[in-house]
């Protein structure tokens, strides 16, 4: 059987992975400025992270969510404490898009609403409606065009107050920083501005947090530079480090309504536990201000280097924009410097590094990148 050829792909196995370097199937090691797009958080086979995740699967892999998972109410305990939702409840599926696909059937359902404010350049995943929400038409196949969404231009908050007012709009789905759509941050005033709108026109506000959530951006969410508290919050990628888990953190205003949400694989033992050890390990290691402050550095000196149009970010998650497209560079980097980097569109290099990077290996990254450009 063949596989279906879905992924244009750089033609490396890993095999192994430690901390912040990778290994090819040739037993070359590479430096991971990706992190398996944002996906590893502390680090490649932490031990800790590793022998939480062999205790738990010789006791028990997998149990449904028609029994008590005591495990579920300890990452609650824990996720809510880290990211000062405390008062917030938890809901666990498997992905972003599912986190996504959740957040606005709920927004759906509590204000009895169907129509979505999203901007222009989000990702928000690959299903039904997360894609709608999406601003790609290439990946919106016509059974996703239902003309629930409508895009704005991001930072516009007259066009949203505009929208708004006309009444039929259940949420306003907005990223904390774009990833995919090149490393955008919102201008200050826009997410609180957002905030107001929602409130006065009683649309539910949802941060998909699942690239910019979890300590990447050096506070625990992007969104809460800006003080706002939304709705429902949406995260994915490092809550697991690996092990497929996605979480919507949801508001007291919304009341839990039996069998109105459900899953099978969502939040089960083994998940559950991979992401209770990712929160250990980020309270050990202190990981968040980890990233602020080694992301702070690295961009400090990415600056000083000639040719990149723009730097921007916050934490480790930076964009490095250029004059030209990238897909070059990018492959120099890893065929010739043995860096994996991600990408945005054509001109934008992404850099989603595990959280546990040190200031030694940003440092030996700098150097590994300025040899790609001189080449
Ligand atoms: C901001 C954002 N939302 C949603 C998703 C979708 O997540 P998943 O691929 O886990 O469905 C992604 C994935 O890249 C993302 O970056």
């Amino acid at each position: 059987m063949k596989l279906f050829d879905v992924y244009p792909l750089f033609d490396i196995e890993i095999v192994k992975g430690e901390g912040c370097y990778t290994y090819d199937a040739d037993g070359n090691k590479y430096l991971d400025l990706y992190g398996g797009h944002a996906v590893i958080s502390v680090g490649h086979s932490h031990p800790h992270y590793l022998q939480a995740l062999q205790e738990q699967a010789s006791r028990l892999v997998f149990y449904s969510n028609s029994v008590i998972n005591g495990l579920q109410q300890r990452l609650a305990d824990k996720l809510g404490k880290i990211s000062g939702y405390d008062d917030y409840q938890l809901f666990l599926i498997n992905s972003g898009a599912e986190a996504n696909e959740n957040a606005l059937k709920l927004a759906s359902f509590h204000t009895g609403k169907k129509r979505v404010l999203a901007f222009g350049k989000a990702f928000h995943g690959r299903t039904s409606l997360a894609v709608e929400a999406t601003d790609n038409p290439k990946i919106v196949a016509p059974i996703n065009a239902n003309s629930h969404v409508t895009f704005l231009p991001l930072n516009d908050l007259d066009a949203v107050a505009g929208e708004l007012a006309k009444g039929d709009v259940c949420a306003v789905i907005v990223e904390g920083i774009q990833g995919v759509g090149g490393i955008r941050i919102p201008e200050n005033g826009f997410l609180s501005g957002v905030r107001e709108l929602c409130d006065r026109h009683e649309a539910v506000m949802i941060l998909d947090e699942i690239q910019s959530g979890y300590g990447r951006s050096g506070k625990f969410f992007a969104h809460q530079y800006s003080g706002v508290r939304p709705d429902i919050i949406t995260m994915a990628k490092g809550i697991a480090n690996g092990f497929p888990m996605g979480a919507v953190l949801i508001s007291p205003k919304f009341a839990p309504v039996y069998g109105q949400l459900g899953t099978t694989f969502g939040g089960n033992h083994l998940a559950c536990a991979a992401a209770i050890a990712v929160i250990d390990i980020f309270e050990k290691e202190n990981l968040v201000e980890n990233a602020r402050r080694v992301g702070e550095y690295l961009m400090g000196e990415l600056r000083k280097i000639p040719g990149i149009k723009e730097v921007r970010g916050r934490g480790l998650m930076i964009g490095l924009e250029f004059d030209y497209p990238v897909k070059e560079l990018r492959t120099r980097l890893i065929n010739e410097e043995r860096v994996f980097t991600g990408a945005s569109g054509t001109n934008v290099i992404r850099l989603l590094p595990p959280l546990v990077l040190t200031c030694e290996q940003a440092d030996d990254f700098i150097n590994r990148f300025k040899h790609a450009l001189e080449a």
